[in-house]
């Protein structure tokens, strides 16, 4: 399938695996870029710019397929050293970046200056178009059903997308509640160039992360997601568990009077003890509705696999049925 999107980053398929925080390391990045999709190194799971650099490199050694690095721009008054984040993007070869966060705007000119196409992710008709206005290449539209962050305007997708498609010039693709072929045609149909999946693609077998954090997946449904940190306008949807429960139940004490610090135990440190140790009733940890949607964990070529063909089968059988004999006739498809 061809698409603006595929066409910008010279991928087969119209399929990006978002940044995942612990999770979008060079083992999944390569399965998803060697599958046809475009895999995505988390850039600040690498706690410096030398870590980056040699992700990128083992990354490199997986795949020779293009892949990118995400950067997230965080709310944060130490922020990480950004420049050097982006000068070893630009040493290791990378020509694909997505922001996300904050505007990245203020680095824009030191990544165009090295090639690189910059697909900014964010939650907004406005936000989209400021992108746009900035010199982004695409925009990755995440409704209110995404795992992460899914900003204050609470916009689900089925208002977002056709909104966005209205008023960008520039190509996006949807993110958000995206799990197979049924997402993939219903956001081409509502003028969006692909998908970006985040939670789908950590039940996969090459997500290098524990065993328990496929296995609550495939077991919750699509009712086990909270909202946390509203009070804080930094709003995140995770996965229900004991520690998420302690953090609404500060959250309901505090009021609007909470402070990060109330929840620092519920949220700061959480994700190496998911991933990596199983802990899941550890605290808060990024996680979209699209878990009711997740019911197996195939490797990510399988999933990719299956999400083409059966959108093939989709188009032709099911929307090409609908249509009446003479619409088919014109389209020499009957
Ligand atoms: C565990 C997890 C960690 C994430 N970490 C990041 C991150 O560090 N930076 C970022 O831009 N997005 C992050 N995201 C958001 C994803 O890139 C993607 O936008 C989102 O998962 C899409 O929604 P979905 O989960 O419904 O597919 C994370 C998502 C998950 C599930």
């Amino acid at each position: 399938m061809k698409t603006a999107i595929t066409e910008m980053f010279a991928i087969e398929h119209p399929i990006i695996q978002g940044g995942m925080h612990y999770v979008g390391f060079a083992e999944l990045a390569g399965a998803v870029s060697n599958a046809g999709g475009l895999g995505i190194i988390t850039g600040l799971t690498q706690r410096t710019p030398e870590l980056l650099a040699k992700e990128i490199a083992r990354c490199h050694d997986l795949t020779d397929k293009p892949f990118g690095v995400n950067l997230t721009f965080l709310p944060t008054f130490s922020a990480p050293p950004y420049p050097e984040y982006i000068a070893a993007i630009k040493e290791g070869g990378i020509k694909i970046v997505e922001t996300a966060g904050r505007s990245p705007e203020q680095y824009m000119p030191a990544l165009k200056a090295a090639g690189i196409k910059v697909i900014h992710k964010c939650t907004s008709v406005r936000h989209s178009l400021k992108a746009e206005k900035i010199g982004c290449d695409a925009v990755s539209v995440d409704g209110f059903e995404c795992g992460g962050h899914p900003g204050e305007d609470d916009m689900p997708n089925m208002i977002l997308l056709p909104r966005a498609a209205e008023e960008l010039k520039i190509p996006f693709v949807a993110s958000g509640g995206m799990a197979d072929a049924r997402s993939l045609v219903a956001v081409l149909a509502m003028g969006a160039a692909g998908m970006n999946m985040g939670t789908r693609f950590i039940a996969t077998k090459e997500a290098p992360v524990h065993d328990n954090v496929k296995n609550a997946l495939v077991a919750a449904s699509e009712l086990d997601t909270r909202l946390v940190m509203r009070a804080l306008k930094n709003t995140e949807r995770v996965l229900k568990n004991a520690g998420v429960e302690r953090l609404l139940e500060i959250e309901r004490e505090k009021g609007s009077k909470l402070q990060i610090a109330d929840i620092h135990d519920e949220v700061a440190g959480v994700y190496p003890k998911v991933m990596i140790d199983g802990e899941m009733d550890a605290g808060a940890w990024s996680c979209g509705m699209v878990v009711g949607l997740i019911h197996d964990i195939p490797t990510v070529k399988e999933l990719i696999d299956r999400i083409m063909v059966d959108a093939e089968q989709l188009i032709r059988d099911r929307l090409m049925g609908l249509l009446g004999a003479e619409s088919k006739a014109s389209l020499k498809v009957a």
